[in-house]
């Protein structure tokens, strides 16, 4: 049975007027279109992580996110794992599948991730030398970057550089990049990118730099003398993606947030919200209280954010429970679903939605 559900104007339309949406199945799709170009496009662009495969056996799914969406971002199928299995071995087949949906659906993409120590296939750690290495990093962002240019106009070129508690810009994760290039591999990556599209949006994406605490202060400011140093010696970047994967039980360091973000736009840098969730594995079980607490870490944080910069987009990393990361690492001892993101595992809009759509309107 396919969910029906109104489209984005009608449901905003609705949710404007404080009307309980019922997704009961009875309200039908609207014929028309996301309106392009319309009132709508001075929102900030909203999108979400997608799975090919759950888009190609989840009817309901793949209606709801093109109708939901701005956007989207391959969950897994950029990576090197899905994208470059084996050393002479490229499988865009899946890739290519988001890149058509999102061009079938008008949607933008963003592409995730060139350089980054997670999914890389057993191959790479072969890598016996720097020559070889840099060989095999920039031929990987060359045949990649270049399939999809015009299609993907901006990429996560590195992910998540800094180790989990940094002193400073030269606390660079090991990796085999890491291991083989040492930093350089962050302006190589970069460089290759930028010459392989010059029309392409670089991006750095990192994590955890929004609570209160010494880790979280160690990492904001490791991350602007990282800005700065790729600055200083001119490698193209254009944005710091915040992943935004928040714990609703810690507390948002609002200064700390706010002055990382005022050094970022002082370094001339956008700033998009990539892969926003909220992990609610130690909240109440009781389901009312927990999706409003979820609501309210992303309303401090997407608060503290847009009194600042205008995020360029705001991406969660899924659209509904019923497609999430978050039970991987962090299953709720009571074991009832995780409820991280906007749209319930039955594509119910929750209140986190309707942060989200009060945020994307600030004109900031
Ligand atoms: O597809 C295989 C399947 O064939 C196999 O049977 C199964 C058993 O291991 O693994 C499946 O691959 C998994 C893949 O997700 C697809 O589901 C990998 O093991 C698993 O490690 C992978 O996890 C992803 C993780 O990144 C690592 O790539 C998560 O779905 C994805 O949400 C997560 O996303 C990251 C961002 O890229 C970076 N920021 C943090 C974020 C959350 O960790």
């Amino acid at each position: 049975m396919t969910m029906s559900l109104p489209s984005r104007r009608k449901f905003l339309t609705q949710t404007a007027a404080g009307l309980a949406l019922s997704l009961s199945g009875a309200a039908a799709f609207a014929e028309s279109r996301r309106p392009l170009g319309s009132a709508e496009s001075t929102l900030i662009p909203y999108g979400a992580a997608v799975r090919a495969g759950a888009l190609a056996s989840d009817p309901t799914y793949r209606a709801t996110i093109a109708r939901m969406c701005d956007m989207i971002v391959p969950e897994g199928e950029m990576k090197w794992s899905d994208i470059h299995p084996k050393r002479d071995e490229y499988r865009f087949e899946n890739a290519d599948a988001l890149v058509d949906f999102a061009r079938q659906n008008h949607l933008g993409i963003r592409g995730h991730t060139l350089a980054w120590y997670g999914a890389l296939p057993a191959w790479t750690s072969e890598l016996a030398s720097a020559a070889e290495a840099e060989r095999e990093l920039v031929d990987h962002i060359e045949t990649v970057v270049s399939r999809y240019r015009g299609a993907v106009p901006s990429w996560d070129v590195v992910n998540e550089p800094l180790i989990d508690w940094p002193q400073d810009r030269s606390s660079i994760r090991p990796s085999i990049w890491m291991n083989r290039l040492g930093p350089e591999y962050l302006p190589i990556a970069l460089k290759a990118t930028a010459s392989t599209d010059p029309d392409a949006k670089l991006v750095l994406n990192e994590y955890d730099v929004e609570y209160r605490g010494a880790r979280f202060e160690a990492r904001r400011r490791s991350l602007i003398q990282l800005l700065r140093w790729l600055r200083d010696r001119d490698v193209p970047l254009h944005a710091v993606g915040l992943q935004a994967h928040l714990f609703a039980g810690r507390g948002i360091d609002r200064d700390g947030l706010q002055s990382l973000l005022a050094e970022i736009v002082a370094l001339k840098l956008d700033v998009l919200i990539t892969e926003l969730d909220v992990i609610d594995f130690d909240l109440p079980g009781k389901i009312k209280e927990r999706d409003a607490l979820v609501a309210a870490t992303a309303a401090e944080f997407l608060g503290a954010c847009c009194e600042v910069v205008r995020p360029k987009a705001i991406l969660t990393w899924g659209l509904t429970d019923r497609y999430t990361w978050v039970p991987t690492y962090f299953k709720r001892a009571d074991g009832m679903p995780n409820r991280p993101l906007p749209l319930d595992a039955e594509f119910k809009p929750k209140p986190l939605f309707d942060v989200i759509e009060e945020y994307r309107r600030k004109l900031t």
